[in-house]
């Protein structure tokens, strides 16, 4: 197997900027895919998400790429290798999003993919390219992350298959609906040839912008611990109940959120937040009966993750038992960090500096599809600077010379990935492909 990728370094800048600009033109065509007219939705297989696959699927086949869509929606783009059975490296991130979402979170890194077959003109490697867009990284209309690179690495299971989403339909019969509009689908499990999985994607935070620094390297992707926590207390009549004789659901909700979010901020590292509550009957003169607390913890370290989540639903149970509240708490998802192969960052460490980056390591608070397929092949991410560190936010932005860079790397990591084929473990990816 040679590489056929010599002479790429010599590709002028304007090449890069034009291909980034493309990319960048296509996130603003996407972001015309919602769901909710005004903003940027795109949900688990909506009518969005199609309109958004069906452009994503053409750029892909003007870029050379062969199309398909997996049984849960994911959309793939195969770029021939020099070879016929040569191995494979994977290019992906996500293409739905979060409720009034920006345009780059996910949809950025598949754009970046498409761009780097683009900037191949044509000439073949000596391993073939996948670029997969997955259908579900946000898990908006499950409540369950990672729908797409689940079913990749064959980890989406019976269980979640039942899940409602909030129109009481089942993910089951929702996969039934999708796979009889496009009767060719193709098994979602990785292929046996796949060797690798690369993603860029945003950094979402303030780092590298304070580091004056145009792309990093992910090194540490942290865990996530998600629950809900209830609060049953008694409904009453807001004017004729004392406040002595008050059972009210959302001021403990209301004690318990502020005690959490002290002790989070007193551990470095650890991110506790709340983002979605609910409060039963909802009327501006009925004392709160039922409120309901979406919990998403996360640390790079497991245990410390893991020993606050106790901890702060020992202080949910505290704080009922003294306002005789009852607190009925399910811990429903938990995803251990993730460390990104050694070998695959060593490699973008040294593309970052070549490009005239000094290498940066980062942990990601953030979840990523990398974390997933990392169970099933050596991963790694570059991470763009984000302008103001703003994410899950329509003021999500990039700098169209970062993207021009991170196309740089990306071409000189195309370009030394082969080298690195047969250091890349194939023990672990064996039970993960189809
Ligand atoms: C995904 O964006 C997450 O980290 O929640
Ligand atoms: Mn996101
Ligand atoms: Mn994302």
């Amino acid at each position: 197997m040679r590489t056929m990728l010599a002479g790429h370094t010599a590709r002028t800048e304007t090449d890069f900027d034009s291909i980034a600009a493309t990319a960048l033109a296509r996130c603003d065509m996407l972001a015309k895919c919602s769901d909710e007219p005004g903003q940027i939705t795109r949900t688990f297989l909506s009518p969005a998400m199609e309109r958004c696959n069906r452009l994503v699927q053409e750029w892909m086949r003007s870029a050379g790429m062969i199309t398909s869509f997996d049984r849960v929606g994911n959309l793939r783009g195969y770029y021939a290798a020099s070879s016929e059975d040569a191995l494979r490296l994977i290019i992906g991130s996500h293409l739905d999003t979060v409720p009034n979402a920006g345009r780059y979170d996910g949809v950025l890194g598949v754009m970046l993919g498409i761009g780097l077959v683009e900037a191949l003109a044509g000439r073949r490697c000596g391993f073939g390219i996948d670029v997969i867009g997955f259908s579900d990284e946000e898990g908006v209309r499950y409540g369950l992350p990672f729908i797409g690179s689940r079913a990749a690495t064959g980890t989406l299971l019976a269980p979640h298959l039942a899940r409602r989403d909030a129109d009481g339909i089942a993910m089951y019969a929702a996969l039934d609906a999708f796979q009889n509009a496009y009767p060719d689908v193709v098994d979602a499990g990785l292929d046996p040839r796949a060797r690798a999985y690369l993603e860029f994607h945003i950094e979402q935070g303030p780092v590298l912008e304070h580091a004056g620094l145009a792309l990093g390297v992910v090194e540490t992707i942290a865990g996530q611990s998600r629950a809900t926590v209830a609060f049953r207390g008694r409904a009453g009549h807001a004017g004729t109940t004392p406040m002595f004789l008050r059972r009210d659901a959302l001021a403990a909700a209301a004690e318990w959120l502020t005690a959490v979010e002290s002790a989070a901020s007193s551990m470095p590292g650890l991110v506790a937040t709340t983002g979605r509550i609910s409060c039963e009957p909802d009327a501006a003169n009925v004392i709160p009966g039922l409120v309901r607390c979406s919990l998403d913890v996360r640390h790079a370290d497991d245990a410390i993750r893991r020993a606050a989540v106790e901890d702060f639903l020992r202080t949910a149970d505290a704080i009922g038992n003294r306002r005789e509240i009852e607190v009925e708490r399910v811990v429903e998802y938990e995803q251990a960090a993730v460390r990104l192969d050694r070998t695959l960052v060593a490699l973008a460490d040294q593309v970052v500096s070549e490009v005239g980056v000094s290498p940066r390591h980062m942990t990601s608070g953030a979840g990523h599809d990398a974390m997933i397929m990392a169970a099933c092949v050596p991963s790694v991410m570059f991470f763009l600077r984000s302008p103001g560190g703003i994410s899950h936010h329509p003021d999500e932005a990039v700098y169209a010379e970062d993207v021009a860079m991170a196309l740089r790397a990306g071409i000189r990591f195309l370009e030394r990935f082969e080298a690195h084929l047969d250091q890349l473990s194939e023990s672990e990816r064996k039970s993960c492909t189809t």
